[in-house]
């Protein structure tokens, strides 16, 4: 599967992308409020693996797709999307190279992402969270229409830390009627 936006090509992985993975993956400030450590090379390529590997299952539940530049075709990140078929719904996440932050890339690819959940796959519900700390992460969400549904308190113990958590979500009507569809 791939989808196209005006900047971004979303792709399925290949093995070969773990060299560019790695290059977020291994870095202390971009895997700052992830519920996973810094990667190991083998790490970054077996998480690539176990992508493909479990985006061939039937029924598909894991849409992790790479993010690549159209105009370069640089690998810069990846967005998410793991569907409950039962509960019509699905959680989304993204990561994204520091050097492309701040530049939009995010919201587009994960509206496309959503796009593709809401109208070819027919989810009720979307949701995400995040560390009420991580602002670019909320803003996105925020920027894609979703509302914040929640604020848990010391909900998740990362990295020697009880940590808060922001949850954002956003409706199949509630897409459909947002000011730019
Ligand atoms: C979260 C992340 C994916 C965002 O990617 P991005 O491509 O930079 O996102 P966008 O450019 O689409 O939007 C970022 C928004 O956050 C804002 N922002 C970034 N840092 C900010 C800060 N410290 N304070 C306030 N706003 C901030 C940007 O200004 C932008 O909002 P705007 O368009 O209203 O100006 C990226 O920061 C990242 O990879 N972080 C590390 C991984 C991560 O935390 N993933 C999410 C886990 S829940």
């Amino acid at each position: 599967m791939q989808l196209l936006t005006t900047r971004l090509l979303l792709r399925e992985f290949k093995e070969e992308d773990w060299h560019f993975t790695h290059l977020y993956e291994a870095n202390e400030e971009v895997m700052r409020y992830q519920t996973s450590q810094v990667r190991s090379s083998k790490e970054s390529l077996e998480y690539i693996k176990s992508c493909i590997a479990e985006a061939r299952e039937e029924p598909r539940s894991l849409y992790d797709l790479a993010i690549v530049l159209q105009s370069t075709q640089m690998l810069i990140g990846r967005v998410g999307m793991k569907v409950d078929h039962d509960a019509e719904e699905a959680v989304l996440w993204y990561i994204l190279n520091q050097t492309y932050w701040n530049k939009g890339y995010t919201t587009e690819a994960a509206a496309a992402l959503m796009k593709f959940g809401f109208e070819e796959l027919y989810l009720h519900r979307i949701w995400a969270d995040c560390d009420p700390r991580n602002v670019a992460s909320y803003r996105v969400m925020e920027k894609l229409g979703m509302r914040r549904e929640a604020h848990f308190r010391e909900n998740i113990f990362i990295k020697g830390e009880w940590c808060d958590s922001y949850v954002y979500a956003l409706l199949d009507h509630e897409w459909q009627q947002r000011p730019n569809s």
